[in-house]
């Protein structure tokens, strides 16, 4: 089975999928989440427990998901069946896929709801709502827009329709091309703010809190965090990565493009935290003040800086479409499950999924207004789905896909795939994903239950 193609198709060269998997990778997680998240657990020292995951955890689970995916040739289901044959296991493998599916679910239900926050302040922007406003204003912008479920259904009905039309035409064609002017325009657009960051009297002391590791701040729940996060930021755990490396050529080096794909998340994730906690502290606003932290504090700085005007329209056009190349490898796995299982057309799948869900994603709406006061273990519908999804299913996902790549799948076929010419390289990827990265979720859970 070394030869074959996946029925969807294959990626036209390395760089496309490189480009694919950035795309993925790099959205709403790093630009909105990973600076809420770190001003939610205290900065430095959770940045740092964040980085020592992506290299112990993320990185090798990363190449083993890509690994799996490009073996098998199919949707995360299908392939985790083949792949479990083909290694003499219990086919009962194939329901890390659709932990996987249901995961991407959940997952999107809520992303799009953020997304549409994007687009819906690509208007604000466009518009001048921003010009010349203080902290204070910038925030009651922000309040009174997520007040209205109306609005946010709106931008949430908006964003899920492009994702699912993309969707149904493949992700390959469009996609491949957008991506590869967006993420360097992103790039470049997050280095002009670190310009402004830098003139807004508070750069160092953003720095110091991102960066000066305070271990007191340290709690198990914010460990979880940071490496639920590392999961959700690389689009780890749920065979997202799996179902685009289904699409991967054979002889292109897994890991290279594993560490291209990894560092480029990486990096914007930092610069994201680098220019919008200068401007937090510059202008009074508490680091913890949870998801409305972006919007509320970026646009300060587009309210009050030269061509802020086009800079901010422009950032939130590039958040939505991050979050919109994001969204795809999210749905994928299930898209590409129905199509090649139900025998639907990509069309009727692309409906089905989406309306499904459209309609999960209404909890995250009245999350933020009239369902507030409505909460499951404490949580509203958001922060549970958030919780549940990235800090449990994901890491659990993950621990199989390793163990599965580490301990069930025979040592010359993940050689075989991965072809690392260093055998070194090998030794130390193996070590990895079957004895640090298992090893590193399973403390951090019984820890979180309190056995540790
Ligand atoms: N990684 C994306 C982000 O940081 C979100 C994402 C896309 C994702 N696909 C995924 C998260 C699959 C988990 C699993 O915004």
């Amino acid at each position: 089975m070394t030869e074959n193609k996946s029925i969807h198709g294959e990626w036209s060269s390395r760089f496309a999928f490189i480009l694919a998997a950035t795309g993925s990778a790099v959205g709403l997680g790093n630009i909105w989440k990973f600076p809420y998240i770190a001003g939610e657990n205290g900065g430095g020292a959770f940045v740092f427990i964040y980085l020592l995951c992506i290299l112990a955890i993320g990185f090798p689970i990363m190449m083993a998901e890509i690994m799996l995916g490009r073996r098998g040739r199919q949707s995360p289901i299908n392939t985790m069946r083949t792949l479990a044959e083909e290694a003499g296991a219990d086919t009962n493998w194939h329901y890390l896929g659709w932990l996987g599916v249901i995961a991407g679910f959940l997952i999107l239900s809520y992303y799009s709801v953020i997304a549409g926050w994007a687009g819906a302040y690509v208007l604000k922007s466009v518009t001048g709502s921003f010009s010349g406003g203080n902290a204070t204003e910038i925030k009651g912008i922000f309040d009174g827009f997520v007040a209205s479920p109306l609005q946010l259904m709106f931008w949430h009905t908006l964003f899920m329709a492009v994702t699912m039309y993309v969707v149904s035409q493949g992700v390959k064609g469009g996609l491949e091309k957008a991506v590869r002017f967006l993420m360097p325009s992103l790039f470049f657009i997050l280095i002009l703010l670190v310009g402004y960051a830098m003139t807004s009297g508070a750069y160092e002391k953003g720095l110091a809190f991102l960066f000066t590791p305070d271990f007191s701040e340290v709690t198990s729940d914010s460990i979880l965090t940071a490496m639920g996060h590392a999961f959700f930021t690389l689009s780890l755990g749920m065979g997202a990565i799996m179902v685009y490396g289904s699409y991967l050529p054979k002889n292109i080096s897994i890991a290279k493009t594993t560490l291209i794909v990894a560092g480029a998340d990486t990096a914007v994730a930092l610069l994201a935290g680098i220019v919008i906690f200068p401007i937090v502290f510059a202008n009074g606003l508490e680091p913890s003040a949870g998801p409305g932290l972006l919007f509320q504090s970026l646009p300060i700085a587009f309210g009050n800086m030269g061509g802020g005007l086009i800079f901010g329209t422009l950032f939130f056009v590039l958040l939505v479409f991050a979050a919109l190349s994001s969204s795809i490898s999210l749905i994928e796995p299930a898209v590409a499950w129905l199509v090649e299982n139900r025998n639907m057309s990509r069309e009727m799948a692309c409906l089905w999924s989406g309306l499904i869900t459209w309609v999960v994603g209404l909890g995250t709406v009245f999350s933020f207004n009239i369902g507030s006061e409505f909460k499951i273990f404490g949580k509203t519908i958001f922060d549970l789905l958030d919780y549940l999804t990235a800090n449990l299913m994901l890491p659990i996902g993950g621990f199989c896909i390793a163990v599965f790549a580490g301990w069930v799948m025979r040592k010359a076929d993940s050689q075989q795939e991965l072809e690392l010419e260093n055998p070194w390289h090998y030794q130390i990827w193996k070590f990895l994903v079957c004895y640090v990265s298992p090893a590193a979720v399973f403390l951090v859970f019984l820890n979180v239950i309190g056995i540790l």
